[in-house]
């Protein structure tokens, strides 16, 4: 089974938890997006859902697909929301925003009664911190902001070097409107304590760390997906 496979495999066993009537949060990433072919050609039988897009790239997809659409605000409680991870640990504590879309992935998760994350075997790991954190910052006071993560990063003892996403000329920018800063630690022994210190500096926007929120795993790997509950 190639990549691509796998995540296909994830998403079919995701849609499976997709009832008639529901209002979805759609996640952002590329196994997000193959869910979204598979909700599309559900949705093309007669089956009647709402999704809550995470990023205009979802929304773009969606719309291009044929898959209903809402905003947050018309449709601020749902039912269920699917995305995909950069990293998943055995606590269901995830890294997000590899695709830039961790703001409104995780406003609309946490607006959700279950968030199912769809990954490949790739995505799970003993230790969060492998994959760079991405952290959502306001572009005024970059600099300043940057410092601040620095100092608190070694507080909490981890090393690594913070580079801003994108090139010096061409900056990353999300949905939002802001920058993002993607935090190599390697290995973050204890996410919570992090999570919690990141959001009280002033110019972070948003953490990629989503703490408390994904209700249960479809991982899929070569021999099928399985279910990874905390
Ligand atoms: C986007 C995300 C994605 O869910 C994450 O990057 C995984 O993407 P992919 O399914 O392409 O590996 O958090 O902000």
């Amino acid at each position: 089974m190639d990549a691509r496979q796998m995540k296909i495999k994830a998403a079919e066993a995701a849609l499976a938890h997709v009832e008639h009537g529901m209002r979805l949060g759609i996640g952002t990433g590329s196994t997000a997006e193959e869910f979204v072919r598979l909700l599309a050609e559900k949705v093309a039988e007669g089956l009647d859902v709402q999704g809550v897009p995470t990023s205009e790239r979802t929304a773009r997809l969606c719309l291009d697909l044929g898959v209903p659409l809402k905003s947050l605000d018309e449709l601020p409680e749902l039912d269920l929301t699917i995305d995909g991870a950069d990293e998943v640990d055995g606590r269901l504590q995830l890294i997000k925003g590899g695709g830039g879309a961790l703001l409104r992935e995780k406003i609309v998760a946490a607006a959700s009664s279950r968030m199912i994350v769809i990954a490949d075997e790739t995505k799970v790991v003993e230790t969060l911190g492998a994959f760079p954190l991405p952290i959502e910052v306001n572009p005024f006071g970059l600099v300043a902001t940057r410092i601040a993560i620095d100092k608190l990063a070694e507080r909490l003892g981890l090393t690594g070097e913070i580079r801003l996403r994108g090139s010096a000329d061409d900056t990353f920018t999300t949905d939002g409107g802001h920058h993002i800063l993607d935090a190599s630690f390697g290995r973050i022994p204890d996410a919570e304590a992090l999570a919690s210190q990141l959001n009280s500096v002033p110019g972070v926007v948003e953490h990629g760390l989503f703490i408390n929120l994904a209700s249960f795993a479809i991982i899929a790997g070569e021999n099928g997906a399985r279910t990874l509950k905390a």
